[in-house]
């Protein structure tokens, strides 16, 4: 693997960016958020283009609050009233989303600096969150290793407590294997057969809801837009997808193409589910790369985490994790085309 660090300076934060390259891929990534700028991968007819939103300049990653590319932490997802107790005791946290908190509260790890070491085959980053931090407890330690081994983009995440704390971390890409346009003539399989509904709040309520006769069923691989507008009341909380999917397996969890570029995503996850997100909420504000204003639809997010609002949901929730213990995730993207190789 090949690499090059670029160094900048924007509101009094140094954030570095670094580019890096092997024989299939090339990935961009920066200490802000530890987000990913960009995923470079040839089409079917060679073109090589970047298949995930991003913008030209740093200083749009501290303004934007769509979490673009970025490590959502400490807990990914919706905390149902900003609030949860553990061991007894009752935190709370900032309502930074209708009343609940989203995505780690007022300043997630999105907007974290994380220092890092270069690795033979990627990037360790690493962030000490503070006991107290946004209110959850525990120091948590955090490292994010994304490496790139052939073809595949792994994303590694362990972290340790000194306290019991609640954790769930992501990655919030938002992907579009065309490199423009609407995402909604993609394939996508999801090898799940239930999703956790939502409540009006968008917050997952822990009610599982078989995917067999409803828009939610994409165990064969359709089109993102096949039933995306059905009259359904999940969908029209969500204004589109925005649900947890439950996997039955985690290898090939997740397969998104692209039947124009020929591009093709596999995810294989240890994660027991992703968020589906078909960027419902871009307005085509966002200035991005290549001029794009980003619109709803033009995208889509698959976070593979632990279900959101667990500490709520579930009797022993998924998201705990004690002192002593170390939690573990790993994500690999793999990139190819449909009927060719990557190269
Ligand atoms: C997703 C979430 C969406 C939205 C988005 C950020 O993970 O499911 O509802 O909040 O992040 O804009």
């Amino acid at each position: 693997m090949e690499y090059e660090i670029l160094k900048y300076q924007y509101a009094n934060k140094d954030i570095d960016v670094i580019v890096m390259q092997n024989m299939h891929i090339k990935v961009v990534v920066s200490s802000l958020g530890c987000t990913i700028i960009s995923i470079f991968t040839n089409d079917k007819y060679g073109n090589n283009d970047d298949v995930i939103l991003g913008f030209d300049e740093l200083d749009t990653y501290l303004q934007q609050d769509k979490y673009i590319g970025a490590i959502v932490g400490r807990c990914a997802g919706r905390i149902k009233n900003a609030t949860f107790t553990l061991n007894e005791k009752e935190y709370h946290l900032a309502k930074n989303n209708a009343g609940n908190t989203l995505h780690g509260g007022n300043v997630g790890f999105n907007q974290k600096i994380f220092t890092y070491a270069m690795l033979e085959d990627g990037i360790d980053f690493h962030y000490l969150s503070k006991d107290g931090e946004e209110n959850f407890p525990g120091n948590l330690d955090v490292h994010i290793k994304y490496r790139l081994v052939d073809n595949t983009l792994i994303a590694e995440y362990v972290a340790t407590t000194d306290a019991d704390t609640i954790v769930n971390l992501t990655n919030h890409m938002y992907f579009n294997l065309q490199g423009k346009g609407s995402v909604l003539d993609h394939e996508l399989m999801i090898d799940a057969s239930n999703i956790i509904c939502s409540d009006a709040d968008g917050c997952a309520n822990g009610v599982l809801q078989d995917v067999s006769n409803t828009p939610f069923d994409f165990r064969k691989s359709k089109r993102v837009g096949k039933d995306i507008d059905e009259e359904n009341e999940q969908l029209a909380i969500g204004s589109g997808y925005d649900h947890y999917y439950v996997f039955d397996r985690s290898e090939r969890a997740v397969v998104l193409k692209d039947p124009i570029s020929g591009r093709v995503m596999e995810v294989s996850t240890n994660q027991k589910g992703c968020q589906l997100y078909t960027a419902n909420f871009l307005d085509g504000k966002l200035k991005g790369k290549k001029n794009w204003y980003f619109k709803a639809r033009e995208a889509l997010c698959i976070e593979t985490q632990a279900a959101p609002n667990a500490i709520h949901t579930e009797v022993e929730p998924s998201t705990i994790l004690l002192k002593g213990n170390t939690y573990q995730a790993t994500t690999v993207y793999e990139f190819k085309i449909e009927g060719g190789e990557v190269d």
